[in-house]
């Protein structure tokens, strides 16, 4: 006969489970996994943080590093149950602090009575249109083999960005071991996204449980949880939108429409506000074009992106066209892909000495190289004569935007220690910019 477990058993296990939640029961309301989004309103800064019991959501914010921050701003927090087996719970808090200085550093921490954070610091964006901004782009990061990270960690300490855009594919995937790959990611990035605004758009590894860990963690701008969103950033007007609505149909065929209607609507009042803001940018994570050895569909002669649902419904291409979109930053190859000024294959360059000066159709980006578990993807042994530039390293690309005439970007090498490997200067004068047509 085989004895049960004996009462003492029972005694141990019941002491041995509550000594456990009790040495964690003083972090747990500790907040971790901290970043800013720029929320799209003028002197405003959004932070987020997670932590795993309820607790209030304050930041004390202020302009000295040392003492008292005199300044307080309350949020709200929500709880989001992961999609795993474990349905684990993460409490997601949300502040916005308001009336921010344009380019005044700030000092921050957040929290609650149960527990605050170290304190961050950053700089309030520049309001208006007459300012240079600079940002760091890159998509296709993880938790595994982040090998841009730390320099992009040591370039945003140094102040060298504004603003970070990530465009799509984190932490491969947030959803994994129970949305834990998700908390060890926002970890990791915590050095660079608490300083900076930290924007992003969705991609195909955000999709579990209907991209339910992407709408959770991020805060970006207008009511559609991040899955497209514009804002203004100086000279430029930037739209985020979800190349995802044409892969995972499931989640709601109506969604390709709503959003292609929306990015219509957003791109004539971004073209009546040309004067104010020159540049029309777009980030999205699958592109439209490339010419990476694979069977990602923008190899694809038609690529759902660029053509819309077969039949030829609500393509992109014809859409940004039409308005006089300068610069499409892509991501999902895990590479680096500029191609010449282009509109349905055709190059369109400002002149032979010039491609980009004047460009007669937008500029693509593709950027996808910021390390990740599936290492980089290779080229297409044929480059395509639409195609400038291919880059199979490691790294990230700056953008500069100087005014509303001259765009610069770089193309970073992690591999070669920061080597440039790409630079080129967009330039368009401020006439004739509504319409490639
Ligand atoms: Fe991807």
């Amino acid at each position: 006969m085989i004895a049960g477990p004996s009462l003492s058993c029972y005694c141990l296990l019941f002491l041995f489970l509550l000594g456990d939640a009790g040495a964690e029961g003083s972090q747990k309301a500790a907040p971790e996994q901290i970043h800013l989004s720029y929320p799209g309103e003028a002197g405003c800064m959004t932070v987020t943080w997670t932590t795993w019991v309820p607790a209030a959501s304050e930041v004390q914010f202020g302009l000295q590093l040392g003492g008292v921050l005199p300044l307080r701003a309350q949020g709200t927090s929500s709880l989001f149950v992961d999609g795993g087996l474990l349905r684990r719970k993460l409490y997601m808090h949300r502040v916005t602090l308001r009336g921010l200085l344009p380019g005044v550093h700030y000092v921050y921490r957040c929290g609650s009575a149960q527990g605050w954070s170290r304190r961050f610091r950053f700089r309030a964006l520049q309001s208006g249109p007459n300012w240079s901004p600079r940002l760091a782009v890159f998509g296709d990061m993880g938790a595994d083999n982040p090998q841009a990270l730390p320099r992009l960690r040591r370039e945003t300490q140094r102040g060298m960005y504004d603003v970070v855009l990530h465009v799509g594919d984190f932490a491969y995937n947030m959803d994994q071991d129970n949305a834990r790959v998700g908390d060890t990611f926002m970890r990791m990035i915590e050095p660079v996204a608490a300083s900076v605004p930290y924007m992003t758009c969705p991609g195909n590894h955000e999709e579990r449980y209907n991209f339910s860990n992407y709408r959770a963690r991020f805060s970006m701008p207008g009511d559609t949880e991040g899955l497209w969103y514009s804002w203004d950033l100086g000279p430029a007007h930037i739209i985020s939108f979800s190349t995802e609505v044409y892969f995972y149909l499931h989640y709601g065929r109506h969604l390709i429409q709503k959003q292609f209607r929306w990015l219509e609507r957003d791109l004539q009042k971004a073209n009546n506000n040309r004067a104010l803001r020159p540049w029309i940018i777009t980030m999205g994570h699958r592109p439209m074009y490339c010419s990476n050895a694979d069977l990602d569909d923008c190899t694809r002669h038609e690529s759902k992106v660029r053509k819309g649902l077969s039949g030829g419904h609500y393509g992109l291409e014809d859409l940004f066209y039409k308005y006089g979109v300068d610069l499409q930053l892509w991501a999902h190859e895990h590479s680096y892909e500029r191609l010449w000024p282009i509109y349905d294959y055709q190059v369109y360059n400002g002149s032979r000495e010039s491609p980009y000066t004047n460009p007669r159709g937008p500029i693509h980006i593709i950027t996808g190289s910021a390390g990740c578990e599936e290492l980089l993807t290779p080229f297409n042994p044929f480059p395509r004569p639409w195609s400038a530039i291919r880059v199979k390293e490691y790294g990230f690309t700056r953008l500069h935007i100087l005014n509303g005439t001259h765009l610069h970007v770089q193309q970073v090498s992690d591999d070669q220690d920061g080597k440039i490997v790409d630079d080129v200067w967009l330039v368009r004068p401020r006439q004739g910019r509504r319409t490639y047509l």
